[in-house]
């Protein structure tokens, strides 16, 4: 049983307790001790029962003065200790709020170069009224051969350093296409003229150096409708050449060349002023009109239509734009190379707001 003295002895203790405790979670183990379930002053309370009926009153209302007594005094350690450690954090965090905003992931990662041409030009096309087109990396003979006027033992066959894939009993062989152009193929077998798409993809031949990997981008052309003819050809190719180069104009020079799927067929140059580089010519594409076979290879009537085709070097007119001079290392999967050549995620190309700004 407690006696006056032992509870002022216990209050004393407690009282003692709460002034020292150093931190929070010091006073909350204070708390737990006195005023929890078990807590001594809650433990008096259990003794209520065993006193004589005329003791109780007195010794109850002790007791609860004793308990508000100790929670008064740990409320106002709490405040203090609070204020204490407020205090602290305030001195210790300090933020320079003149600190540039800390990149996120999306501002890290960058478009490559090729990525960002390619968007680039479907902008430029898309404006001109080109849909965008697209066929597998693996094709057949007859597509990327065939049907585009390189019947078998033809010398163009030769020419492109061909991946192929292991014969099928039938004979037939599949293999990686060397060019954008079965693209027209499937473009003119499964629509109605007028036709007019880009194709932009992946395509591969067995070569590598410095202006050669074994894989790199090509955008085919087509247009295919009844009185389509050179002139158009022309316009189109210089409204491309300037949007890309953004320049107000662009000297290009056609030269007779040949391609087994355009009659007549050219190569295009650009004088290279447009890119800051006065007095070369650079090859852009091969272009011409599409050959009769081809148009009759697809079920298209030559008479009644025909169109023009191009076929463009991407990585090619990356490298011109934004003087890239090592093909080998637009594929090398090097960040720091991607860094530094990369584009923002944030900066569409469009024709209203700049197509590389
Ligand atoms: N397919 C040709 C190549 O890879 C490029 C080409 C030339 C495409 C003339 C065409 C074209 O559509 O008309 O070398």
């Amino acid at each position: 049983m407690s006696s006056g003295s032992d509870l002022s002895r216990l209050e004393e203790i407690l009282l003692n307790e709460v002034a020292e405790a150093a931190d929070l979670s010091a006073l909350e183990a204070v708390r737990v001790s006195a005023l929890g379930k078990k807590g001594r002053v809650s433990e008096l309370m259990t003794t209520l029962g065993k006193l004589p009926p005329e003791e109780r009153k007195g010794f109850g209302a002790t007791v609860n003065t004793l308990k508000s007594k100790i929670s008064d005094a740990l409320d106002a350690r709490r405040t203090t200790l609070e204020a204490a450690a407020l205090s602290a954090r305030l001195a210790n965090e300090r933020e320079d709020v003149t600190l540039p905003v800390r990149m996120g992931p999306e501002l890290q990662g960058r478009i490559h170069p090729v990525s960002q041409v390619l968007d680039e030009c479907i902008e430029i096309f898309a404006d001109l009224g080109f849909e965008v087109a697209e066929g597998p990396d693996i094709e057949t003979d007859e597509l990327n051969f065939t049907k585009l006027n390189i019947p078998a033992e033809h010398p163009a066959r030769q020419e492109h350093d061909t991946f192929y894939f292991h014969p099928k009993p039938d004979g037939s062989r599949l293999l990686l296409r060397t060019h954008t152009s079965p693209v027209q193929i499937r473009a003119m077998q499964s629509r109605k003229p007028p036709i007019r798409i880009i194709a932009p993809g992946r395509v591969y031949r067995c070569d590598s150096d410095q202006t050669h990997t074994p894989m790199f981008h090509q955008i085919e052309g087509l247009v295919i409708d009844e009185a389509t003819h050179m002139g158009h050809l022309k316009w189109v190719l210089e409204e491309f050449a300037k949007a890309f180069f953004e320049v107000d104009n662009v000297t290009m020079r056609f030269r007779a060349s040949h391609f087994p799927f355009t009659e007549p067929s050219m190569e295009v140059d650009i004088d290279a002023s447009a890119i800051g580089k006065p007095g070369q010519w650079l090859e852009i594409l091969g272009c011409g009109m599409v050959h009769p076979n081809v148009l009759a290879n697809c079920g298209l009537d030559p008479e009644k239509y025909q169109g023009f085709a191009f076929g463009m070097g991407l990585d090619r007119i990356t490298m011109l734009k934004y003087g890239l001079p090592d093909l080998r290392a637009f594929f090398s999967a090097d960040l720091r190379w991607l860094r530094h050549y990369g584009f923002s995620l944030l900066d569409q190309p469009t024709l209203g707001g700049g197509l590389s700004t």
